[in-house]
């Protein structure tokens, strides 16, 4: 994969993001979303590849663009390509102007991600310190033990990102008997997965369910940056399972290690809309903006932070 399709990337996430950042805190996710994926996608189209959405807003049936499925970039004679995207994670985060909303995208040669349904998963993520150390078929505390030793230090030094949701009780219970520290997030377990990987961040571990999708998303920045996730499908219905089957998944109940959810070469990035831990969000200056995103290639471990200043007297349509 061409290394210079990662400037592409930023150039794709920092357009949905400036233009979901535009509805911070008006209170409509759907309008907020919808300005992401049209960006997004315009963005998308003027990249010399043949894309194919793989991780997108959902069935063809349900989302009219960026659909799984769509064929997105300038097309036929160009690299084949799949992506991973969230034009916007955390919808109700940008409508409420909290923390920690992002514009995401992720890409892989041919067959790189897990076509994962639309569905939730459980999840276990740290940074590279605790890669190999894992395992999500054992307790938090047995996961969190492992991981101080792999930290040298103690279990009480250890911070814990959960998804702030009734369905997490005993995980917070027992983390907390554990004696780890927790931080209880209202939304963007993408971000907090990544937040394990970035030392300013604090973030040791992300546990609980969270979507799918995301855990795709989430897999591809951690074969990046050196971390390690694993996941576990918690399809709430028989439709959810009909769908994971149809998509391939054979065993819904196996573990999914990082390598199923993403892998070969692979290149992510993801632009702030809101501020947050990872990234700072869009501001607006009048006559243009400034962007804070995060660009990373799993071949090399390139982390790249961008921050960009652009101007909308010179590129209209922004
Ligand atoms: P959206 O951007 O689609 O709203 O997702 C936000 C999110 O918090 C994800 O980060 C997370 O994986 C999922 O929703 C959790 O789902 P739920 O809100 O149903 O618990």
């Amino acid at each position: 994969m061409d290394r210079n399709f990662a400037l592409e990337l930023v150039r794709v996430t920092e357009a949905a993001a400036i233009a979901s950042a535009r509805l911070m805190g008006r209170g409509d996710e759907k309008a907020a979303d919808q300005a992401a994926v049209d960006a997004m996608r315009k963005a998308l189209n003027d990249i010399d590849i043949d894309g194919t959405v793989v991780i997108g807003e959902g069935e063809r049936d349900e989302a009219p663009m960026l659909f799984i499925g769509e064929r997105v970039g300038k097309g036929d004679s160009c690299p084949k390509i799949d992506i991973a995207l969230d034009p916007l994670e955390g919808t109700t985060i940008c409508a409420r102007g909290g923390t920690n909303a992002l514009s995401v995208i992720a890409i892989a040669e041919e067959n790189g991600f897990l076509h994962a349904p639309d569905t939730y998963m459980q999840k276990i993520a740290v940074g590279p310190v605790g890669r190999g150390m894992i395992d999500i078929r054992e307790s938090p505390t047995t996961n969190l033990k492992e991981m101080a030793k792999a930290k040298k230090c103690s279990v009480s030094d250890l911070t814990v990102v959960i998804l702030d949701r009734p369905r997490h009780h005993d995980i917070i219970q027992e983390v907390r008997s554990a004696g780890a520290r927790i931080m209880l997030i209202t939304d963007g377990d993408v971000s907090a997965a990544i937040s394990t990987c970035h030392p300013r961040s604090g973030v040791d571990m992300l546990l609980g369910i969270g979507g799918a999708p995301e855990g795709v998303l989430a897999a591809a920045a951690l074969q990046c940056m050196g971390g390690d996730i694993q996941g576990i499908l918690k399809p709430r219905n028989d439709e959810e399972i009909e769908r994971a089957k149809k998509m391939g998944m054979r065993d819904i109940r196996r573990v999914l290690t990082i390598d199923d959810l993403s892998h070969g070469r692979v290149m992510f990035c993801a632009t702030g809309v809101t501020d947050g831990t990872l990234l700072n969000g869009v501001r607006f200056l009048g006559d243009g903006a400034i962007t804070h995103s995060i660009v990373m290639r799993s071949e090399t471990g390139t982390v790249r932070e961008i921050t960009a200043r652009h101007n909308f007297t010179k590129k209209r349509g922004l």
